[in-house]
C-alpha cells in the first residue's frame, strides 16, 4: 500500500493534516533530544521527515531512517541535501539487520500502528538501543474530550477518505488511516506494552487535543 501511495503521501500529510503533522514531529525531536556525535534510528522512516529532522536538530549526528518500503525511502532521500548525515535502510522493522545496542536513541513517526505485531516491534527497537537509549514513539490516537471527538470522529471517519481518496488515488489507503487508529491500543494500554517489554520511565502526552500522543520509555 505504501509503495503505491509513496509519490503523494507528503502532499496527504499537509493537506489532511492541515500541516500539524509539522508540529507534531517537532514535539517528537524535542523528546528524543538528540545530540551531535551519536547515532539515531527512525524506524518506519517512510519519506524520511523524522530522520532528517533528527540531523538538523543535532548537525554531527548521524539518523538512519529504516522502512521497508523503498518507494517511500527513494522519495524521502530526494529530499535530502548533501550535507544531511541520514542514512536509508530498507528493513523490516520485526528483524532489523543491525546489531544490538547501538543506537542512542529511536523514534517510529505514525509507524507502530502499521506493524503486524506491535509487542515484537517494540522489543526490536530496545533490542538495537544502548543501555539509556530513548525510545520516541508518535502515533494516532482518539481523542478523550466527548464533544472534540465527536467532531473530530466525523472529519476523521467520513471526509478523511473521501479526500484522502481524491489525493492519494487509493480509496483503499484513505480508508486504511481511520481503520488502523481504531484498532490501535489506547495511551495507556500502549503504557504497559512499552513496560512490558522493558523500557522504563514510560511516560506519554496528548497532542493537539488528543489527535495524537508521544509516549517515551527508556531502556536500563
Ligand atoms: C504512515 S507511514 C509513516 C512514515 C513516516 N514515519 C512519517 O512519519 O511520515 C508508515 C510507514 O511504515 C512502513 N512500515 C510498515 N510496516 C513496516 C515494517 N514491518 N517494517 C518497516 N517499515 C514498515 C511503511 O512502509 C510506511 O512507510
Amino acid at each position: 500500500m505504501f509503495d503505491s501511495i509513496a509519490p503523494r503521501y507528503d502532499l496527504f500529510n499537509d493537506v489532511l493534516s492541515v500541516g500539524i503533522h509539522r508540529l507534531w514531529r517537532a514535539d517528537a525531536i524535542d523528546s528524543l533530544a538528540p545530540v551531535p556525535g551519536h547515532r539515531y534510528l527512525d524506524l518506519c522512516a517512510g519519506t524520511l521527515d523524522l530522520a532528517r529532522a533528527i540531523a538538523t536538530h543535532a548537525p554531527g549526528a548521524i539518523a538512519v531512517g529504516a522502512d521497508f518500503s523503498l518507494p517511500m525511502l527513494e522519495r524521502g532521500a530526494r529530499k535530502l541535501n548533501h550535507r544531511e548525515a541520514v542514512f536509508s535502510v530498507a528493513a523490516d522493522a520485526l528483524a532489523l539487520p543491525v546489531a544490538d545496542r547501538v543506537f542512542a536513541g529511536c523514534t517510529i513517526g505514525f509507524g507502530l500502528r502499521n506493524l503486524v505485531d506491535y509487542t515484537a516491534g517494540l522489543s526490536e527497537m530496545r533490542r538495537v538501543l544502548e543501555p539509556g537509549g530513548r525510545l520516541v514513539v508518535l502515533e494516532f490516537t482518539t481523542p478523550p474530550g466527548k464533544l472534540f471527538r465527536t467532531l473530530y470522529h466525523s472529519y476523521f471517519h467520513h471526509l478523511l477518505p473521501r479526500a484522502g481518496a481524491l489525493i492519494s488515488g487509493d480509496p483503499d489507503a484513505a480508508r486504511y488511516l481511520p481503520d488502523s487508529v481504531a484498532d490501535f491500543p489506547d495511551c495507556e494500554a500502549l503504557s504497559d506494552m512499552l513496560t512490558n517489554v522493558g523500557f522504563s520511565r514510560v511516560r506519554y502526552r496528548l497532542l493537539s487535543g488528543g489527535i495524537a500522543a508521544l509516549h517515551t520509555g527508556v531502556r536500563e
